[in-house]
């Protein structure tokens, strides 16, 4: 028996398709509205990957701002916003930690892999004590730059930590996303995966409020510019031979 949303869903999109087909015929120049907001729909809709895959992005950019900040800390901490490394650190904590890790991972993808059996146990096993592990460094790192003050006597502990954090995170969503998220969308049936999607979709409603994928894109660009990294482009590569 399809879900209510489902059927709604379901609804919408046969009311595109059919739409779709007048407008082909040439018999409607404006779009009704049924079918502009079934497109409308269609367009916000990501699946479950997709959803976790751009969630890791977010990540990957405060990663990066991890990597970028630790050779000032090291050698001239007073340049650094703490605070803009505390309101990253927090990002990390609740849009990683208690939302994509804890809500959609361990409730729903994990479960799922374990359950299935074979060769996931040991990967799924070090997978969850990466989880542990990196909310104990963002634990460290708030406490280190709480009130947007470096406690000076660890600013090389600290900027260890972020650097060490970076690395095994960076490794920890390649695998999700190169073995994890593929074994997900390949096994699991469609219409058990389609409503996976739906869940997440209303997972991430019920944490935030609203678009939480926005919303972190917003805060870590924010934290970009406090930290000295205002675009992509000061990442670009020297020329070979170039460096230093
Ligand atoms: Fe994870
Ligand atoms: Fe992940």
């Amino acid at each position: 028996m399809p879900t209510d949303k489902e059927f709604d869903r379901r609804t919408t999109l046969s009311l595109a398709a059919t739409a779709a087909v007048c407008v082909t015929a040439g018999t409607l120049i404006v779009p009704p509205p049924a079918f502009a907001e079934a497109k409308k729909q269609e367009s916000e809709d990501t699946s479950a990957n997709e959803d976790m895959m751009r969630e890791h992005g977010v990540l990957r950019r405060i990663l990066i701002l991890y990597r970028e900040v630790a050779p000032t800390l090291h050698a001239q901490a007073t340049r650094i916003d703490a605070n803009a490394i505390h309101n990253v650190a927090e990002l990390f904590q609740q849009f990683g930690e208690q939302y994509h890790e804890e809500k959609l991972e361990e409730q729903y993808v994990f479960p799922a892999m374990r359950k299935a059996g074979g060769d996931s146990t040991a990967l799924l096993d070090v997978l969850v004590e990466q989880h542990r592990r990196g909310r104990e460094i963002t634990d460290y790192i708030l406490d280190a730059t709480r009130n947007g003050v470096l406690a000076t006597a660890s600013t090389h502990d600290l900027a260890r930590a972020m650097v060490s954090f970076a690395r095994m995170y960076e490794a920890h969503a390649a695998y999700e996303d190169t073995i994890v998220f593929p074994w997900l969308k390949k096994t699991m049936p469609k219409a058990q995966y389609d409503d996976l999607s739906e869940k997440f979709e209303e997972i991430e409603r019920e944490q935030f409020g609203t678009d939480g994928f926005d919303m972190a894109v917003k805060k870590v660009a924010e934290a970009e510019r406090a930290l000295g990294i205002p675009d992509l482009a000061m990442l670009t590569a020297p020329s070979p031979g170039r460096h230093g």
